[in-house]
């Protein structure tokens, strides 16, 4: 029996627009999707999956492929939440050249499911390392991230970046970029703050509702052009240590995503209560659609108001996570 974990992410910069070469730079927090995976009977795949939305729930599927599990949570989220699975373990046994290997897969989070957190990145990645181990194999976190893009990129019908399961799998703060992903070093301590809604967005069908957009209006190519631009400016208030040229900078990327039609009013609420309390900035944070947003504030003012926003369900601070999947004693 094998368990590991894996971080959650914020998008500091750059949700949407990495999807189409523009860089982004998501942070790794300290919230994790914990996979434990034992072999069972050749063949089999029964998941166990506990808080993977703030009800939580327990699946048993048996691997057949036109079976539902019989859960009572929205059905979307959890065959999604199962295909992320079934996907890792389809990596697993690809690695280990054991296609028939049978797995028991219990998966615990603290990253609420479609929230713009990076969970399903986040279970990937855990799941990889562990079911892969169990195997007897070990992969780098690279090789685990490359096969968890490839997980994403089959389960989002072909429209995710590689940006949510590098962060994942390396940790800390990264640049990604196309295929080009690295780790930022010397990254100065950020004082995220998190609202969420207490919703979740269908991170495939607003990727595709931004390039439906893209495809039949120059201002939404041009949007997520501009947002590289913010990007890229935001590298160097990072490597400058400059908080108000940061913030500055993640109100105007939130600004260009509310144009491609990626924010909600809940979304929009939470970030003015940020940024009316002093927060240096604030956006939304991942596929948009509901869930969370992100703020930079080291004072308690931002979570404090957030408290008292109609449509904030939570908010809390996350730190940055400098490490990336790691195993975790059973
Ligand atoms: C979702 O967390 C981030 C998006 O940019 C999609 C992706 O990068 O795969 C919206």
């Amino acid at each position: 029996m094998v368990t590991s974990s894996a971080p959650g992410k914020v998008y500091l910069f750059g949700e949407h627009a990495v999807v189409y070469g523009e860089p982004a730079v998501p942070c790794a927090i300290e919230r994790r999707a914990t996979v434990t995976v034992e072999t069972s009977e050749p063949g089999e795949l029964r998941v166990h999956a506990a808080d993977l939305t703030l009800d939580g729930f327990t699946v048993e599927y048996n691997g057949d492929p036109d079976g539902h599990p019989d859960v009572d949570v929205a059905t979307p989220l959890v065959e999604a939440g199962m295909a992320y699975i079934q996907g890792a373990i389809g990596q697993a046994r690809e690695v280990a050249d054991a296609p028939n290997a049978g797995f028991e897969v219990h998966v615990e989070s603290d990253i609420p499911l479609g929230a713009g957190l990076g969970s399903s990145a986040a279970v990937v990645v855990a799941a990889i390392d562990a079911a892969t181990r169990e195997l007897g194999v070990e992969l780098t976190a690279r090789e685990i991230a490359d096969r968890a893009y490839r997980v994403e990129h089959d389960v989002q019908d072909g429209q995710a970046s590689r940006a949510d399961t590098f962060c994942s799998a390396v940790g800390g703060a990264v640049r990604v970029e196309g295929d080009d992903c690295r780790a930022i070093a010397d990254v100065p301590e950020l004082p995220f703050v998190i609202g969420y809604d207490g919703g979740e967005g269908d991170t495939g069908k607003l990727v595709a509702g931004v390039r439906q957009l893209r495809e039949t209006y120059d201002f939404a190519a041009d949007t997520v052009e501009a947002i590289g631009d913010v990007v890229r400016s935001g590298e160097d208030a990072l490597e400058a240590d400059d908080f108000e040229e940061l913030g500055k900078l993640m109100n105007f990327n939130h600004g260009l995503l509310e144009a491609l039609g990626v924010s909600s009013r809940s979304l929009d609420a939470m970030v003015w209560a940020a940024r009316d309390a002093g927060a240096d900035g604030a956006k939304l944070t991942g596929a948009g659609g509901g869930g969370c947003i992100v703020a930079l504030d080291a004072t308690e003012r931002t979570i404090d108001a957030l408290k008292y926003t109609p449509g904030c369900e939570s908010a809390f601070r996350a730190d940055l996570d400098t490490e990336g999947v790691r195993r975790e004693e059973a």
